[in-house]
């Protein structure tokens, strides 16, 4: 039996929402009471740490009912003040500087950052100037490396599968090719696993670029055997062999599902139909796979604190929570490795990758 003594830990949350996150929080919560600590939620992601400090303390009461509800009650920021570190700015000019000034200030023993790759490595920079950080994966997109699976992936994977079976219904109807666009940033693990969860016909994700012809001849060829209607499910880093990957706005991906239905309504004059999916895959309530995920997240999170283990990030590994070095999960991300089972199993069952 672990003895109780009185410390504090802080928790926040950073980078885009994924289901889970208030399940984590709630783990936290509950995890640290238990062992008589004290939880402070710091509002904004690492915004609340700068300047006039933003946190609250968060009590059993306060998480009551969190478990399946979606976003994040301390809101969460996008890097911010947070960019990558310039060394050479003065000190109180510097986030990062600040930012570990107010863990001190705050006497946390450990903060506990719950994010994907760009918040562990804030995460690592804070640790490296002597913050006390413990990571929590967390990504609707999987990419995170260091950790088999991110919270919120599962969720997501319900809503672009569910989307799929849908499409399937009004695409056999009307005769149609019905094109996806699922998120998951520069890999394809939502597009991949819905697609094949979904039996999607054609599956397009960054790690494979697609040949629009290819595409073309496969609705084609489904169509020769009797089959009058697709779906292609796309991820929205893919990008065809001769171009680019395609952007909405300032570093927020989007646009290719459009490219590939235009292309293949000229290509194959077969009516087509596109759909993006966008924030329906991170809104909502977690599936009982990510609340579980994130409650076992949250817990291994203290227990890391309560050891003193930090500069790691909790991770899956198998059936496992262990933990790795925060330097494992960022500076590159997770990607699918096109030769990898899952992939295998696709082109098993006649998916088309576009490529070949
Ligand atoms: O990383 C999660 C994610 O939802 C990506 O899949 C997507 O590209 C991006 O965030 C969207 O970001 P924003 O919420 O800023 O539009």
């Amino acid at each position: 039996m672990m003895r109780k003594s009185t410390r504090r830990i802080g928790v926040l949350t950073s980078g885009g929402d994924a289901p889970g996150l208030n399940a984590v929080i709630r783990a936290v919560v509950k995890a640290a009471s238990g062992m008589g600590w004290e939880t402070l939620g710091i509002q904004d992601g690492f915004e609340g740490l700068l300047g006039e400090k933003n946190y609250r303390v968060l009590t059993n009461a306060d998480v009551q009912g969190l478990l399946p509800r979606g976003g994040t009650i301390l809101r969460t920021t996008n890097k911010g003040h947070f960019g990558v570190r310039n060394p050479n700015v003065a000190p109180e000019e510097d986030p990062y500087v600040q930012a570990v000034q107010s863990i001190e200030e705050l006497g946390l023993h450990g903060l506990i950052t719950i994010g994907g790759e760009g918040t562990q490595r804030i995460a690592l920079e804070l640790y490296k100037l002597g913050a006390p950080v413990i990571g929590v994966p967390k990504t609707i997109d999987n990419d995170l490396a260091g950790t088999d699976r991110t919270f919120g992936f599962d969720t997501a994977l319900q809503v672009a599968t569910d989307a799929i079976d849908r499409l399937h219904t009004t695409a056999a109807s009307h005769n149609r090719v019905m094109v996806l666009e699922v998120m998951g940033r520069h890999t394809g693990w939502i597009a991949l696993h819905a697609g094949l969860a979904g039996g999607a016909d054609v599956i397009l994700i960054p790690e494979i670029p697609f040949s629009i012809d290819t595409v073309a001849n496969k609705i084609r060829e489904r169509e020769e055997r009797g089959n009058t209607f697709s779906i292609v499910v796309v991820a929205e880093g893919s990008r065809a062999v001769d171009g680019d990957v395609m952007y909405v706005s300032d570093g927020r991906l989007g646009g290719v599902g459009q490219f590939v239905g235009d292309r293949l309504q000229q290509l194959t004059d077969k009516d087509t139909r596109v759909v993006v999916l966008g924030h329906l895959q991170r809104g909502g309530s977690p599936t009982p796979y990510d609340r579980l995920l994130s409650t076992r997240y949250g817990a291994a999170a203290v227990s890391a604190a309560a050891k003193s283990i930090f500069g790691e990030m909790v991770a899956l590994r198998a059936q496992d929570i262990i933990t790795v070095p925060l330097t494992e999960a960022t500076g590159h991300l997770k990607t699918v490795r096109p030769h990898s089972d899952l992939v295998l199993c696709a082109r098993a069952l006649g998916v088309s990758f576009g490529d070949e």
